[in-house]
């Protein structure tokens, strides 16, 4: 199990500099520029709900689906304004149809065997109307092999808490890593420390194997984008936008 009670608690002081809304602005200006119109919102693995509480904000229809329900605790504390479901996106169904599907901040990379990579786009397909579209971002396997993850530790604080996040990945193969997570919390005012650890395993993708499994899921691919700026992204990109179409 990930993002499990502790991490969900730190996930947004985690990242707190990540500009969810930026993020946002730059995606719908993307999608304008296509033409792309939409206003019913599919979200997969939605957090602590930080992308869609700003859709929801422009008045966009979002609903969400995530696995942790832990995450799903912290995105009721903020008052997020939409619904998000507490399932695995691999098996989840409702019977409402979307223009959008959007996946952030690498939830795809969780999808480490074929099997659960299929049923992400079974998922994203069944609940698409006719021509919606797909949106998502990956780990890019030219970035991960040329950055190449490495141990690093962060120090991230608030009035209650000061967090080191330590991060040891772990090479399993060609495409597959174990992220293993240290954290050591201080509670400030009780002066306490507290450990917890987590174990991750995220996949990188060959763009055009990615491509290929769409195809075969009845997607057409559209385009790549580096994350907050329209063009390809180059080996220096760790990750990549990828915008697909229902057939
Ligand atoms: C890096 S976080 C991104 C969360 C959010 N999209 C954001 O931008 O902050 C990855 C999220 O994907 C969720 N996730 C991973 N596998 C999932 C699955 N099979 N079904 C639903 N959610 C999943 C995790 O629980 C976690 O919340």
């Amino acid at each position: 199990m990930i993002y499990r009670k502790f991490y969900s608690k730190f996930y947004d002081l985690v990242y707190f500099k990540k500009n969810y809304k930026k993020e946002i602005s730059f995606l719908l200006n993307l999608l304008k520029k296509k033409q792309i119109k939409f206003k019913k919102i599919l979200e997969l693995g939605s957090g602590t709900g930080s992308h869609g509480k700003y859709l929801k904000k422009l008045g966009y229809d979002i609903i969400g689906v995530e696995k942790s329900s832990q995450m799903i605790k912290i995105s009721k504390e903020k008052n997020i304004g939409f619904k998000i479901y507490n399932s695995d996106l691999k098996k989840f169904r409702i019977n409402k149809k979307f223009d959008l599907v959007i996946s952030l901040f690498h939830v795809i990379n969780y999808m480490t065997k074929k099997t659960a990579l299929n049923k992400f786009f079974d998922t994203a397909h069944y609940h698409l109307k006719k021509k919606g579209y797909l949106i998502f971002d990956t780990w890019y396997t030219p970035g991960v092999n040329f950055i190449k993850p490495s141990k690093r530790t962060k120090i991230f604080t608030n009035k209650e808490f000061k967090v080191v996040k330590k991060v040891f990945p772990k090479k399993i193969d060609e495409s597959n890593f174990e992220i293993n997570y240290k954290f050591n919390i201080f509670n400030k005012s009780s002066k306490l420390l507290f450990k917890f650890f987590e174990k991750h395993k995220i996949r990188h993708f060959d763009i055009n194997d990615l491509i290929l499994v769409a195809k075969k899921k009845n997607f057409q691919y559209l385009s790549i984008h580096k994350q907050l700026n329209e063009s390809k992204p180059s080996k220096r990109d760790w990750g990549a936008i990828l915008i697909f179409k229902k057939i």
